[in-house]
Protein backbone atom coordinates (compact mmCIF):
# COMPACT_ATOMS: atom_id res chain seq x y z
CA UNK A 1 0.00 0.00 0.00
CA UNK A 2 1.37 3.24 -0.91
CA UNK A 3 -0.42 5.95 0.26
CA UNK A 4 0.48 8.46 3.25
CA UNK A 5 -3.02 8.42 4.66
CA UNK A 6 -4.86 5.44 4.73
CA UNK A 7 -8.13 4.75 6.27
CA UNK A 8 -8.60 1.39 7.99
CA UNK A 9 -11.51 -0.56 7.36
CA UNK A 10 -13.86 -0.09 9.85
CA UNK A 11 -13.52 -4.21 10.80
CA UNK A 12 -9.57 -4.21 9.74
CA UNK A 13 -9.32 -7.67 11.47
CA UNK A 14 -12.00 -9.18 9.24
CA UNK A 15 -10.43 -7.67 5.87
CA UNK A 16 -7.15 -8.85 6.70
CA UNK A 17 -8.56 -12.54 7.73
CA UNK A 18 -11.00 -12.48 4.54
CA UNK A 19 -7.58 -10.78 2.17
CA UNK A 20 -5.06 -13.81 3.39
CA UNK A 21 -7.17 -16.41 5.05
CA UNK A 22 -5.52 -18.11 7.79
CA UNK A 23 -2.00 -16.36 7.48
CA UNK A 24 -0.92 -14.30 10.21
CA UNK A 25 -2.59 -10.51 10.13
CA UNK A 26 0.72 -8.73 10.28
CA UNK A 27 2.06 -9.05 5.80
CA UNK A 28 -0.96 -7.26 5.30
CA UNK A 29 -0.92 -4.46 7.90
CA UNK A 30 2.95 -3.80 7.55
CA UNK A 31 3.39 -1.08 5.30
CA UNK A 32 7.36 -0.15 3.54
CA UNK A 33 7.49 3.46 4.55
CA UNK A 34 11.04 4.22 4.56
CA UNK A 35 13.78 3.14 2.57
CA UNK A 36 17.22 2.37 3.76
CA UNK A 37 18.94 5.91 2.31
CA UNK A 38 16.44 7.76 4.11
CA UNK A 39 16.85 5.53 7.83
CA UNK A 40 20.45 6.42 7.57
CA UNK A 41 20.04 9.85 6.90
CA UNK A 42 17.57 10.13 9.25
CA UNK A 43 20.11 8.93 12.45
CA UNK A 44 22.76 10.61 11.03
CA UNK A 45 21.28 13.84 10.74
CA UNK A 46 19.76 13.49 14.56
CA UNK A 47 23.10 12.66 15.34
CA UNK A 48 24.47 15.78 13.47
CA UNK A 49 22.10 18.15 15.12
CA UNK A 50 22.93 16.98 18.39
CA UNK A 51 26.94 17.26 17.29
CA UNK A 52 25.74 20.90 15.86
CA UNK A 53 24.24 22.39 18.89
CA UNK A 54 26.83 21.34 21.76
CA UNK A 55 29.42 22.80 19.90
CA UNK A 56 27.51 26.10 18.64
CA UNK A 57 26.03 26.58 22.42
CA UNK A 58 30.25 26.40 23.39
CA UNK A 59 30.58 28.77 20.10
CA UNK A 60 28.23 31.09 22.03
CA UNK A 61 28.76 30.87 25.25
CA UNK A 62 32.97 29.71 25.48
CA UNK A 63 34.56 27.65 28.26
CA UNK A 64 35.88 29.92 30.74
CA UNK A 65 40.04 30.22 29.56
CA UNK A 66 42.06 27.05 31.87
CA UNK A 67 45.65 27.50 32.42
CA UNK A 68 48.24 26.85 29.84
CA UNK A 69 49.36 27.69 26.52
CA UNK A 70 46.49 28.81 23.86
CA UNK A 71 48.17 27.94 21.15
CA UNK A 72 49.22 24.56 22.36
CA UNK A 73 45.77 23.28 23.93
CA UNK A 74 43.76 25.28 21.15
CA UNK A 75 40.27 23.96 22.95
CA UNK A 76 38.30 26.18 21.58
CA UNK A 77 39.82 25.45 17.94
CA UNK A 78 39.10 22.35 18.37
CA UNK A 79 35.35 23.18 19.41
CA UNK A 80 35.16 25.40 16.28
CA UNK A 81 36.45 22.50 13.96
CA UNK A 82 33.96 20.06 15.10
CA UNK A 83 31.19 22.48 14.72
CA UNK A 84 32.21 22.83 10.98
CA UNK A 85 32.79 19.48 9.92
CA UNK A 86 29.80 17.99 11.28
CA UNK A 87 28.15 21.46 9.73
CA UNK A 88 29.44 19.84 6.35
CA UNK A 89 28.21 17.04 6.65
CA UNK A 90 24.85 18.43 7.49
CA UNK A 91 25.22 20.15 4.39
CA UNK A 92 25.76 16.99 2.56
CA UNK A 93 22.96 15.76 4.10
CA UNK A 94 20.27 18.45 3.20
CA UNK A 95 21.59 18.63 -0.47
CA UNK A 96 21.14 14.27 -0.40
CA UNK A 97 18.00 14.04 1.07
CA UNK A 98 16.44 16.85 -1.16
CA UNK A 99 18.03 14.60 -4.47
CA UNK A 100 16.01 11.39 -2.79
CA UNK A 101 12.55 12.73 -2.34
CA UNK A 102 13.15 13.59 -6.57
CA UNK A 103 14.06 9.77 -6.80
CA UNK A 104 12.94 8.06 -3.99
CA UNK A 105 9.39 6.91 -2.97
CA UNK A 106 6.39 8.97 -2.86
CA UNK A 107 6.65 9.42 1.31
CA UNK A 108 10.16 10.79 0.64
CA UNK A 109 8.55 13.83 -0.42
CA UNK A 110 6.37 14.64 2.37
CA UNK A 111 8.12 16.49 4.21
CA UNK A 112 9.06 19.06 1.30
CA UNK A 113 5.16 20.10 1.04
CA UNK A 114 2.12 20.69 2.55
CA UNK A 115 -1.33 20.36 1.14
CA UNK A 116 -2.43 23.41 2.73
CA UNK A 117 -5.04 23.75 -0.38
CA UNK A 118 -6.50 20.45 0.62
CA UNK A 119 -9.81 20.64 2.40
CA UNK A 120 -9.35 17.09 3.58
CA UNK A 121 -6.08 18.34 4.97
CA UNK A 122 -7.18 20.47 7.28
CA UNK A 123 -9.89 17.89 8.78
CA UNK A 124 -7.61 15.28 9.54
CA UNK A 125 -5.05 17.71 10.94
CA UNK A 126 -8.06 18.73 13.29
CA UNK A 127 -8.38 14.67 14.30
CA UNK A 128 -5.06 14.82 14.81
CA UNK A 129 -5.17 17.62 17.13
CA UNK A 130 -7.81 15.90 19.31
CA UNK A 131 -5.65 13.10 19.20
CA UNK A 132 -2.64 15.11 20.62
CA UNK A 133 -5.19 16.30 22.99
CA UNK A 134 -6.16 12.94 24.15
CA UNK A 135 -10.00 13.64 22.50
CA UNK A 136 -9.94 10.79 19.97
CA UNK A 137 -8.60 7.46 19.76
CA UNK A 138 -6.34 8.18 16.81
CA UNK A 139 -6.68 7.65 13.38
CA UNK A 140 -3.89 5.42 11.82
CA UNK A 141 -1.39 7.02 8.98
CA UNK A 142 1.12 4.96 6.98
CA UNK A 143 3.38 7.49 6.64
CA UNK A 144 3.83 10.67 9.05
CA UNK A 145 0.40 12.32 10.30
CA UNK A 146 -0.64 15.40 8.78
CA UNK A 147 0.39 17.87 11.77
CA UNK A 148 4.14 15.82 12.10
CA UNK A 149 4.54 16.24 7.98
CA UNK A 150 3.60 20.35 8.53
CA UNK A 151 6.17 20.04 11.39
CA UNK A 152 8.62 18.80 9.69
CA UNK A 153 8.22 20.98 6.84
CA UNK A 154 8.08 23.95 8.55
CA UNK A 155 10.77 23.34 11.40
CA UNK A 156 12.80 20.82 10.08
CA UNK A 157 12.95 21.13 5.91
CA UNK A 158 12.87 24.69 6.46
CA UNK A 159 14.70 25.10 9.65
CA UNK A 160 17.89 23.01 8.70
CA UNK A 161 18.05 25.02 5.56
CA UNK A 162 18.08 28.17 7.30
CA UNK A 163 20.61 26.80 9.59
CA UNK A 164 22.75 26.22 5.90
CA UNK A 165 22.56 29.39 4.74
CA UNK A 166 23.20 31.49 7.78
CA UNK A 167 25.56 28.86 9.39
CA UNK A 168 27.84 29.38 5.79
CA UNK A 169 27.15 33.38 5.72
CA UNK A 170 29.39 33.29 9.44
CA UNK A 171 31.69 30.98 7.64
CA UNK A 172 32.07 32.93 4.12
CA UNK A 173 32.96 35.96 6.84
CA UNK A 174 35.97 34.19 7.88
CA UNK A 175 36.93 33.34 4.47
CA UNK A 176 38.77 35.52 2.12
CA UNK A 177 37.19 38.65 0.43
CA UNK A 178 37.78 36.92 -2.91
CA UNK A 179 37.06 33.60 -1.99
CA UNK A 180 34.37 31.72 -3.63
CA UNK A 181 32.28 31.40 -0.40
CA UNK A 182 32.16 34.60 -0.17
CA UNK A 183 30.77 35.22 -3.21
CA UNK A 184 28.02 32.58 -2.47
CA UNK A 185 26.67 33.62 0.85
CA UNK A 186 28.09 36.76 1.24
CA UNK A 187 24.78 38.13 0.60
CA UNK A 188 23.48 36.80 3.68
CA UNK A 189 25.24 39.68 5.63
CA UNK A 190 23.48 42.34 3.63
CA UNK A 191 20.31 40.36 3.90
CA UNK A 192 20.45 40.48 7.93
CA UNK A 193 22.00 43.69 8.09
CA UNK A 194 25.24 43.14 10.05
CA UNK A 195 27.11 39.97 11.23
CA UNK A 196 25.73 40.20 14.94
CA UNK A 197 21.97 39.67 13.57
CA UNK A 198 23.06 37.04 11.36
CA UNK A 199 25.03 35.21 14.05
CA UNK A 200 21.41 35.61 16.36
CA UNK A 201 19.11 34.33 13.38
CA UNK A 202 21.62 31.13 13.64
CA UNK A 203 21.41 30.76 17.39
CA UNK A 204 17.30 31.22 17.35
CA UNK A 205 17.50 28.28 14.44
CA UNK A 206 19.51 26.14 16.74
CA UNK A 207 16.53 26.62 19.05
CA UNK A 208 14.01 26.01 16.65
CA UNK A 209 15.38 22.74 15.56
CA UNK A 210 15.81 21.55 19.33
CA UNK A 211 12.54 22.61 20.36
CA UNK A 212 11.55 20.61 17.08
CA UNK A 213 13.80 17.60 18.60
CA UNK A 214 11.93 17.47 21.50
CA UNK A 215 8.11 17.60 20.30
CA UNK A 216 9.20 15.21 18.02
CA UNK A 217 10.98 12.81 20.59
CA UNK A 218 7.28 13.05 22.47
CA UNK A 219 5.13 12.34 19.63
CA UNK A 220 7.54 9.33 18.09
CA UNK A 221 7.06 7.64 21.87
CA UNK A 222 3.78 8.77 22.36
CA UNK A 223 2.31 6.77 18.93
CA UNK A 224 3.79 4.30 19.32
CA UNK A 225 2.87 3.49 22.90
CA UNK A 226 -0.81 4.63 22.92
CA UNK A 227 -1.20 4.66 18.99
CA UNK A 228 -0.24 1.02 19.05
CA UNK A 229 1.60 1.65 15.29
CA UNK A 230 5.22 0.96 14.90
CA UNK A 231 7.01 4.17 15.14
CA UNK A 232 10.78 4.12 16.41
CA UNK A 233 11.61 1.24 15.10
CA UNK A 234 9.73 1.95 11.47
CA UNK A 235 12.88 4.59 11.48
CA UNK A 236 15.41 1.11 11.80
CA UNK A 237 13.51 -1.44 9.89
CA UNK A 238 11.57 0.74 6.96
CA UNK A 239 8.29 -1.18 8.01
CA UNK A 240 5.38 0.38 9.94
CA UNK A 241 2.79 -1.78 11.40
CA UNK A 242 -0.19 -1.24 13.07
CA UNK A 243 -0.13 -3.75 16.24
CA UNK A 244 -4.12 -3.65 17.10
CA UNK A 245 -6.96 -1.69 16.14
CA UNK A 246 -9.95 -0.64 17.52
CA UNK A 247 -13.14 -2.21 16.13
CA UNK A 248 -15.72 0.43 17.31
C1 LIG B 1 21.82 22.11 13.22
C2 LIG B 1 22.60 22.98 12.65
C3 LIG B 1 23.40 24.03 13.40
C4 LIG B 1 23.33 24.47 14.69
C5 LIG B 1 22.37 24.01 15.77
C6 LIG B 1 24.32 25.52 14.84
C7 LIG B 1 24.52 26.27 15.99
C8 LIG B 1 25.40 27.32 16.11
C9 LIG B 1 25.47 28.23 17.22
C10 LIG B 1 24.56 28.20 18.45
C11 LIG B 1 26.47 29.11 16.98
C12 LIG B 1 26.91 30.25 17.88
C13 LIG B 1 26.22 31.53 17.44
C14 LIG B 1 26.50 32.66 18.40
O1 LIG B 1 27.69 33.08 18.51
O2 LIG B 1 25.55 33.15 19.06
C15 LIG B 1 27.06 28.77 15.71
C16 LIG B 1 28.12 29.43 15.11
C17 LIG B 1 28.57 29.14 13.85
N1 LIG B 1 28.08 28.19 13.00
FE1 LIG B 1 26.56 26.92 13.32
N2 LIG B 1 25.00 25.65 13.67
C18 LIG B 1 24.47 24.77 12.76
C19 LIG B 1 24.83 24.60 11.45
C20 LIG B 1 25.88 25.27 10.85
C21 LIG B 1 26.23 25.12 9.46
C22 LIG B 1 25.53 24.19 8.44
C23 LIG B 1 27.29 25.92 9.25
C24 LIG B 1 27.99 26.04 7.93
C25 LIG B 1 29.27 26.13 7.80
C26 LIG B 1 27.61 26.59 10.49
C27 LIG B 1 28.62 27.52 10.69
C28 LIG B 1 28.79 28.27 11.83
C29 LIG B 1 29.79 29.31 11.95
C30 LIG B 1 30.80 29.74 10.88
C31 LIG B 1 29.66 29.87 13.22
C32 LIG B 1 30.49 30.99 13.83
C33 LIG B 1 31.73 30.43 14.44
C34 LIG B 1 32.58 31.51 15.08
O3 LIG B 1 32.31 32.68 14.89
O4 LIG B 1 33.51 31.11 15.78
N3 LIG B 1 26.71 26.17 11.45
N4 LIG B 1 26.37 27.68 15.19
C1 LIG C 1 16.41 9.61 19.39
C2 LIG C 1 15.83 10.60 18.74
C3 LIG C 1 14.86 10.41 17.60
C4 LIG C 1 13.90 9.45 17.40
C5 LIG C 1 13.53 8.29 18.29
C6 LIG C 1 13.26 9.76 16.14
C7 LIG C 1 12.25 9.02 15.57
C8 LIG C 1 11.65 9.29 14.38
C9 LIG C 1 10.56 8.55 13.83
C10 LIG C 1 9.89 7.37 14.50
C11 LIG C 1 10.23 9.11 12.64
C12 LIG C 1 9.09 8.68 11.73
C13 LIG C 1 7.88 9.44 12.21
C14 LIG C 1 6.63 9.18 11.44
O1 LIG C 1 6.52 8.15 10.79
O2 LIG C 1 5.72 10.04 11.43
C15 LIG C 1 11.11 10.21 12.41
C16 LIG C 1 11.10 11.03 11.29
C17 LIG C 1 11.85 12.16 11.17
N1 LIG C 1 12.75 12.65 12.12
FE1 LIG C 1 13.29 11.76 13.83
N2 LIG C 1 13.81 10.88 15.61
C18 LIG C 1 14.79 11.31 16.49
C19 LIG C 1 15.57 12.43 16.34
C20 LIG C 1 15.45 13.34 15.33
C21 LIG C 1 16.18 14.59 15.26
C22 LIG C 1 17.19 15.11 16.30
C23 LIG C 1 15.81 15.19 14.11
C24 LIG C 1 16.25 16.52 13.56
C25 LIG C 1 16.24 17.62 14.28
C26 LIG C 1 14.84 14.35 13.46
C27 LIG C 1 14.22 14.63 12.25
C28 LIG C 1 13.29 13.83 11.63
C29 LIG C 1 12.73 14.10 10.32
C30 LIG C 1 13.06 15.30 9.44
C31 LIG C 1 11.85 13.04 10.03
C32 LIG C 1 11.07 12.86 8.72
C33 LIG C 1 11.89 11.88 7.92
C34 LIG C 1 11.46 11.79 6.48
O3 LIG C 1 10.27 11.62 6.17
O4 LIG C 1 12.36 11.89 5.65
N3 LIG C 1 14.64 13.22 14.22
N4 LIG C 1 11.97 10.32 13.48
Amino acid sequence: MATDTVKLPERPHEHAMDAVGTEPVRPVMSFYVYEWPVRIWHWLTALLVVALSLTGYFIASPPASVAGDTSALFTFGQIREWHFIAAWLLTIGVVFRAYWAVVGGEHARLIYYVPFWSKQWWSDVFLVVKWYLFLNKGEKWVGHNPLARASMFGMFTLGSLAMVVTGFGLYAEQAGVDSWLRGAFGWTLSLFGSSMALRTWHHAGMYLLLAFSAIHLYAAVRDDIMGRVSTVSSMISGWRTFRDFHDE
